[in-house]
């Protein structure tokens, strides 16, 4: 599904040198993987490469077994609004549409039928629990109904791989916890791969796989 080779993505800042360096991963589809490591390890470096919003310096990007990460800008955002879905920490919901609204975003951009738009968004957001508050705008939500929201907008658009950069960095225990069970039953069910950043030990318990990147580097994989 997601293949990343030895890709490398320096910054280059006041002499110091960061960012991610020879970095390689495989994420097969149905598969829940969090990239773990302290902070400023490179984990959102890593998934900005992986979800084709940046260009490595070097090394491959392989998606659905094809290379990408070199395609023009356009190709890239095409595949992006095709292939990829985003779940970020600070929800990034749009705050004067509605929770169906906002999941209807992708599919309308997409140029899907309306009729075949709505009845999507309605089945989503059923899916993660809230088809009573489909009318309510962000505003109206909690964070863990806003970002059931975030991620009902993310699969809308059936896309083989999720990215979701701390996505229960945001909500306490209550709420991360049984976010994090959804992702899970969401990969299988969807059959698509989540590629998590997350430095908290509750979210990296419930991955079928974990990166754990120090300094930019992959020091070991588990699973
Ligand atoms: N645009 C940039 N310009 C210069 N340096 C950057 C830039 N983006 C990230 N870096 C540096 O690259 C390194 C990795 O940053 P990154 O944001 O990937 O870390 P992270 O693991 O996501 O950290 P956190 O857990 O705090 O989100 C850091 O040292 C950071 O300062
Ligand atoms: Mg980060």
């Amino acid at each position: 599904m997601l293949e990343l080779r030895d890709i490398t993505r320096a910054y280059e800042l006041g002499g110091e040198r960061a960012g991610v360096f020879g970095v390689s991963l495989e994420l097969p589809a149905g598969s829940l993987a969090v990239v773990a490591g302290p902070s400023g390890s490179g984990k959102t470096t890593l998934l900005q490469v992986a979800g084709l919003l940046d260009e490595p310096d070097s090394g491959q990007v392989l998606l659905e077994g094809r290379e990408v990460s070199r395609l023009p800008e356009k190709a890239r955002c095409a595949l992006r609004l095709s292939r990829l879905g985003f779940v970020f920490q600070g929800f990034n919901l749009v705050p004067v549409l509605t929770a169906r609204e906002n999941v209807l975003l992708p599919l309308q951009l997409q140029g899907r039928p309306e009729g075949e738009c709505t009845a999507r968004a309605e089945d989503l957001l059923e899916r993660v629990g809230l088809g009573n508050r489909a009318g309510h705008l962000p505003g109206q939500l909690s964070g863990g109904q806003q970002q059931r929201v975030a991620i009902a907008r993310a699969l809308a658009g059936d896309p083989c791989l999720v990215l979701a950069d701390e996505p229960t960095a945001n909500l306490d225990h209550a709420h991360g916890e049984p976010l994090m069970d959804l992702l899970a039953e969401l990969a299988r069910e969807r059959g698509a791969a989540f590629l998590v950043a997350s430095h908290d030990p509750r979210v990296i318990a419930r991955a079928d796989r974990v990166f754990r990147l120090e300094d930019g580097r992959m020091e070991g994989v588990h699973g």
